[in-house]
């Protein structure tokens, strides 16, 4: 399988802090690949880097084998953090304001909203949907131009088990659709059902990245390259 997307050594610096360094991916084009780590190690940071909300320090970020430009934005989807929506508007004119702008067809529209299964919320306006139906509908607005690789930040963050069920069965659907995701967690049973590839991000570095077999206990593995990155800074402090 060929990887869709390739980052070599990607960096980020705020200041003199090294919110990311030498973060070097490899998602494979048709799968899931979870972004595993603890709150502040670097997970929307790298997120928003591919999805070219951030400019990286260094490094590089490769798209189909090719150097990443801004035309790779209509490949890309994104739903970083809390989806942006407008409140007094429903499920399909929400829609509507990014496929005008976009300049797509309505059935992009339709498409994109029976996707996420909410085509039946009719006069209903976004203020009034559960957090679930939000997430879904920033889903549905990332889709809209049907991306190739869809990147997911932490999105299951604070539904309910209905609501983390319902959003995981939609993502290991979009392989089947010809959708790539990469989807990020602090959550270790979250990737641990959902993901096809893991990695592991802890301060900034990538510091495993595998496939996620059935039957490993991610929690140790987890604890186990976290502990080891822990004891090599000990070591080098010291
Ligand atoms: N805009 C910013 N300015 C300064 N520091 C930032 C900024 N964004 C993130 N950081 C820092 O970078 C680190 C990684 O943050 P982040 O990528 O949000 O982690 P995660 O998504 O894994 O919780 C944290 O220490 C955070 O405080
Ligand atoms: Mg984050």
């Amino acid at each position: 399988m060929n990887d869709i997307l390739r980052t070599v050594n990607l960096e980020k610096r705020f200041g003199k802090q090294a919110a990311v360094s030498g973060v070097s991916l490899h998602v494979r084009e048709g799968t899931v690949y979870g972004l595993l780590g603890p709150n502040g190690a670097g997970k929307t940071t790298t997120l928003k880097m591919i999805a070219g909300l951030l400019r990286p320090s260094s490094g590089e970020i490769r798209m189909n084998g090719k150097p990443w430009t801004r035309d790779c934005l209509g490949e890309i989807g994104a739903l970083i953090e809390a989806p942006a929506l407008y409140g007094n508007l429903t499920a399909r004119e929400n829609l509507l304001v990014h496929a005008r702008l976009l300049k797509l067809p309505e059935s992009a529209i339709r498409s994109a909203l029976e996707t996420v299964d909410l085509t039946n919320t009719g006069r209903k306006k976004a203020s009034q949907f559960s957090l679930g139906m939000r997430q879904r509908l920033g889903i549905a607005i990332a889709l809209v131009h049907s991306p190739r690789l869809l990147i997911l930040d932490e999105p299951t963050n604070g539904l309910d088990p209905l609501g983390i069920q319902e959003l995981r069965e939609l993502i290991r659907s979009f392989p089947a659709r010809g959708i790539t995701v990469i989807l990020s967690s602090h959550i270790l049973s979250e990737v641990e059902q959902t993901a096809d590839d893991i990695g592991i991000i802890s301060e900034g570095r990538l510091l495993y990245e595998g496939a996620n077999r059935r039957g490993t206990d991610l929690e140790a593995l987890f604890m186990e390259v976290v502990r080891e990155r822990q004891a090599e800074g000990g070591a080098r402090h010291a």
